[in-house]
């Protein structure tokens, strides 16, 4: 699926799977450095991950705990926008164990054959790690609830009356999901995870800290006061703040001296159009869209996503968690709504029906 031309042609946070789309107007080999780059800042173990306390202490427990036992750990679901640290949990969690992971996701598992490959190519204590799990396909979808209940499927084997049933065993193993919908998950599925954890946000300090480990790696001369300003306009995301934290290097280094302090990047989030709350073209797409075409709603997701001609998934999973968050967007039973911030944000007085705060204070939460 391509995102539509306007919205973001310096580089990309949107994409319908949520994952970075490396920059069209870099060469492969750029763009898979950069991918590179992603990689070498993930957190490698729990120690290394920051913020998210909550679900870390949860989950050393579940992971100390089974280790304590000798037991495999109860499957696990990781729900939350893009960018959170889902994945890297998954990575962390197979660390922790010891075991070796196997990636996959959803929308590859259209067959339940292609599970069935995987699933029996399984050794004891491994880590099947399924991302997007809420595309996956029905009919693998009901394989999967046997396996990750008994450790067996069945495959069906010919077709028609004389198809027959062949169960085989699979290795113990623990499954970890992540999906940018939980809500868009089967019941049955969602039931057979022992531990689900929502993934928030992260704060402004939380995102210093990411900055500060990442600066460290990368070698940037990253000042505290624009680590400051970084993290307050990273969307309350980490791989957000890693990115803008690499393109404000790349500022730093051709228009200043390297050092990234506030002034500089300040001028290079103008530059690459990140706005003073840290929102992108499509959030103000969507804003303005609400304000101006639906006089501030309510309207449903998928009329707001075509007035933007962008996807609705888009629209849903990665642009309104953070509008919502922000205090921008109020969900309705009967749509969305702009908030009096969102009337402002667009320049526009916001009616005495808009819901919730005016601008300043917006983003005094930490
Ligand atoms: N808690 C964290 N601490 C440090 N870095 C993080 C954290 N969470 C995410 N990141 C960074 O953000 C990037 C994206 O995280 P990822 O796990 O791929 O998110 P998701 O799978 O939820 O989309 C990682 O490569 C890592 O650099
Ligand atoms: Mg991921």
């Amino acid at each position: 699926m391509s995102e539509p031309e306007e919205l973001d042609p310096t580089w990309s946070v949107h994409s319908s799977n949520g994952q970075v789309e490396p920059n069209r107007d870099l060469s492969a080999r750029e763009a898979s450095a950069e991918h590179d780059v992603e990689r070498s800042l993930r957190p490698r173990e729990l120690e290394e991950f920051v913020g998210q306390p909550r679900v870390r202490e949860q989950l050393q427990l579940v992971l100390r705990g089974a280790l304590n036992r000798g037991d495999q750990p109860d499957h696990v679901l990781f729900s939350g926008p893009p960018g959170l640290g889902k994945t890297s949990l998954a990575m962390i969690i197979a660390a922790e164990l010891g075991a070796a992971i196997r990636v996959t996701s959803g929308p590859a598992l259209e067959r339940p054959g292609d599970l069935a490959a995987m699933l029996s190519n399984l050794t004891e204590g491994d880590v099947l790690f399924i991302d997007e799990i809420h595309r996956i396909a029905r009919p693998a979808e009901e394989m999967l609830y046997l396996a990750m209940e008994d450790f067996r499927v069945d495959v069906v084997v010919g077709k028609g009356p004389g198809a027959t049933s062949i169960p085989l065993e699979i290795a113990p193993f623990t499954l970890v999901g992540a999906t940018t919908r939980s809500g868009a998950l089967t019941g049955p599925l969602r039931d057979r995870f022992g531990f689900t954890a929502h993934m928030e946000f992260y704060s402004p300090s939380e995102l210093e800290l990411v900055l500060r480990r990442s600066s460290e790696i990368l070698g940037v001369d990253l000042r505290e006061d624009g680590a400051r300003e970084i993290a307050r306009r990273s969307r309350g995301t980490p791989r957000i703040a890693n990115r803008l934290l690499r393109r404000v290097r790349d500022f730093a280094e051709v228009r200043a001296d390297g050092a990234v302090t506030v002034e500089v990047a300040r001028a290079a989030l103008e530059v690459y159009d990140v706005d003073e709350y840290g929102l992108d073209r499509l959030d103000r797409a969507v804003l303005a869209a609400l304000v101006k075409s639906f006089h501030g709603g309510p309207v449903g997701i998928s009329t707001l996503a075509v007035a933007v001609g962008e996807e609705s998934t888009t629209v849903e999973e990665v642009c309104e968690p953070y509008l919502v968050r922000a205090g921008m967007i109020a969900r309705t039973p009967r749509g969305r709504v702009a908030t009096a911030a969102a009337w402002q944000h667009v320049g526009v007085t916001p009616p005495p029906h808009a819901p919730g705060e005016q601008l300043p204070g917006l983003f005094d939460a930490e």
